[in-house]
């Protein structure tokens, strides 16, 4: 068996959402200090909904696979929905992941729930 799904294979080799977004609501960037992959995540926030996103990841394959999944799962969500979001659930809408390539998809939750915490604390609230 392959060691990572075609869906992996995919969204690595063809990322959704790459990119930065001028005047984001809401900028998160995390890091492993493991394996040194950088994660940012940029969001457009209207009426708590998230109405775009890109990311910038530089790392490793798993590491842009996910984020590339994560930003399609949170386009378009209200931020309730997006802040719900786990690594697992990335991981399993990628068909899984390598269990020593799981920490990648952590990346990507934590990077949006920063990206979240920045909107919320540029405009004063919890
Ligand atoms: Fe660290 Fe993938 S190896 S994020």
């Amino acid at each position: 068996m392959a060691l990572y799904s075609e869906k992996v294979m995919d969204h690595f080799r063809h990322p959704r959402n790459v990119g930065s977004i001028e005047n984001a609501d809401g900028i998160g960037e995390v890091g492993n200090g493991k394996c040194g992959d950088i994660m940012k995540m940029y969001l457009k926030i209207d009426d708590d909904v998230v109405s775009d996103v890109k990311f910038e990841t530089f790392g490793c394959g798993s590491a842009i696979a996910s984020s590339s999944m994560a930003t399609e799962m949170i386009k378009g969500k209200p931020l309730t929905e997006v802040l719900q979001l786990t690594n697992k659930a990335v991981a399993e809408a990628l068909d899984g992941l390598p269990v020593h390539k799981l920490h990648c998809s952590v990346l990507a939750e934590e990077a949006i729930k920063a990206a979240v915490q920045d909107y919320y604390d540029k405009r004063n609230r919890d």
